[in-house]
This record gives structure tokens, C-alpha cells and sequence, in this order.
């Protein structure tokens, strides 16, 4: 059966946030952005190795990565989002199968439950492109001209917000990122790169919890919608990966002690993604 593996995009500086700290090390209920974002995908049984792609200068990552045999490593990242995504799939393509799957997280995002990953996975793999979480549009669109003038109004009727994960075949992905950035093109998100090259990927149905922080206003939102997930259902194995960080064991030795098949996988590791 196809493997998933998670390239999460933490790349991004964060400007519209006004604040000397980026978006994804901003702290809600505890713990920073990111670590909300990996410890879903770390726990989620369907997903078989992660990879963390940050600013290349950045240097807040190094006390944040979790010890969890899942954790692949952290590669640096581009100018532009697609160019820190490619980085985190060139790093991750030697070493998956050929029909394997990618889901492309932005660290951006902490509120992404295990019921969003089941719910876009579930369809997803039934598709022969991929797909992206998405909310429907409700209010009315206008286009405007430099001035701020309405142009005209945009029919919302099959209107979508793009949220991530966005999911596709790693290699066909890569392929295609690849393929753009030789025509000087480019893409925001994913789903954009398969659609400029003719395909049609699926859109599933996300949720307005699965917000992007984006201006300081997003922050007590996120928190909001955290605490509410807590409550409704409590999940042990997310506070797991980083307890081992707390008690400051390497690695290595969590793995040996924990999972012996997960550590002979870990001696495994390509070198790239072994370093941190
Ligand atoms: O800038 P935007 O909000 O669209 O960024 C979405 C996600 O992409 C963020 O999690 C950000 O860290 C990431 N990103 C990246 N590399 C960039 C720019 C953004 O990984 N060069």
C-alpha cells in the first residue's frame, strides 16, 4: 500500500504579522504554532515520516525538534513557498516508493485535527490526481481596481478558500514544481502547480478551525479553537512526542527503548535528514 509523508512549509518569514517572532514559533495554549501542527501529524497512524522545511537563518527551529522516530529531519527553504515545498520533496524522493503520497502542511496552520487528515486521506486516495482541503466561499466576492473601486462582482458558486494539507503523488508533485520553476512560474499553493499543468485535483470539504495565522487577530482564534479540540477529545499520544523532549534523552535512545524496528529505520535515515 502507498505510504503518506509530510512535508510541513515553515519557510515563511510571517511579515504581516507585525512581530520580530514568525507565525509558526508564536506561542497559543503552551506550546509554539509548530509544535501543535507536528504533533498531529507525528501521532496519526497514516503517516509514516515527516519533514520540516524552515527559513535558512532560522535560528529558533533547533530547540523545537521533536524526538519521535517519525521526525525525518528539517531541510532549509526557498524564497518563495514553492521553492521551500520542492526543498522538502527533493529531500524526501529518494526514499519513497514510487506511488507514495505527500501531504504539503503549512506550519501556519495549528489547528489541524487527526479528523481533517482522516477526512481528506479517505478521499484522496481514491483519486488519481490528489486533492486539498477547502472551504466553500459564503460572502460575496468583488474584484476591484488599484483604487480600491469595484470592478465588478464575482459569482461565489463554486468558489473555494484553499486550506492545506494538499495531497498528491510525492514524484508527480515534485515533477511538477520542478517543471514550473524552469518556465519562471510561479504558484501559491500545490493544487496550482497540477491544475497549470492540465490536471484536475479534488477539493474536500475542511473547516473553518483549520485557519492560517496570518495577523495578530488569528491568535486568540487558534487558541479558541485548540482548547476546544482538547476538550472534546484528549490525545495522549500528541503530549507524548514532546514529553521525550523534555526529559532531554537523545534520540536514538527513545527510539532503541521504545521501538527497536523504529530505531533499525532511524540507523537507516539518509544523512540529510539524520543532522537534526
Ligand atoms: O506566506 P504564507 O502565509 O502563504 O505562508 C504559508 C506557509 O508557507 C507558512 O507556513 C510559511 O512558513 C510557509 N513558507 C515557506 N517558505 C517560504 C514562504 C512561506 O515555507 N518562502
Amino acid at each position: 500500500m502507498s505510504k503518506c509523508w509530510v512535508v510541513i512549509a515553515a519557510g515563511g518569514s510571517g511579515k504581516r504579522m507585525k512581530r520580530t517572532v514568525p507565525k509558526q514559533y508564536l506561542e497559543i495554549s503552551g506550546k509554539t504554532v509548530i509544535e501543535h501542527v507536528m504533533g498531529v501529524f507525528l501521532a496519526h497512524k497514516i503517516i509514516s515520516g515527516v519533514v520540516v522545511v524552515t527559513a535558512v537563518d532560522d535560528s529558533r527551529w533547533q530547540k523545537l525538534a521533536p524526538s519521535h522516530p517519525k521526525f525525518l529531519g528539517r531541510v532549509e527553504g526557498g524564497v518563495e513557498r514553492s521553492d521551500s515545498v520542492l526543498n522538502g520533496l527533493n529531500a524526501l524522493s529518494p526514499h519513497v516508493g514510487p506511488d507514495d503520497w505527500v501531504l504539503v502542511h503549512d506550519a501556519a496552520r495549528p489547528c489541524i485535527s487527526k479528523e481533517l487528515i482522516d477526512r481528506l486521506t479517505k478521499k484522496v486516495m481514491r483519486h488519481p490526481i490528489g486533492g486539498i482541503l477547502g472551504l466553500p466561499i459564503t460572502d460575496t466576492i468583488k474584484e476591484t481596481d488599484h483604487n480600491g473601486g469595484i470592478i465588478k462582482t464575482v459569482s461565489r458558486e463554486s468558489m473555494w478558500l484553499a486550506q492545506t494539507p494538499q495531497m498528491f503523488r510525492l514524484q508527480t508533485l515534485r515533477g511538477a514544481l520542478n517543471d514550473l520553476n524552469q518556465r519562471g512560474v510561479k504558484v501559491t499553493d500545490e493544487a496550482a502547480a497540477m491544475e497549470f499543468l492540465g490536471m484536475r485535483p479534488l477539493i474536500v470539504e475542511g473547516s473553518e478551525t483549520n485557519l492560517k495565522i496570518t495577523t495578530p487577530a488569528d491568535l486568540p482564534l487558534a487558541e479558541y479553537f485548540l482548547e476546544g479540540q482538547a476538550k472534546e477529545f484528549q490525545q495522549p499520544e500528541k503530549r507524548a512526542v514532546f514529553a521525550t523532549k523534555r526529559t532531554k534523552k537523545t534520540e536514538s535512545e527513545v527510539i532503541k527503548k521504545t521501538s527497536p524496528k523504529a530505531g533499525r529505520r532511524l540507523m537507516k535515515r539518509p544523512k540529510f535528514l539524520g543532522s537534526e
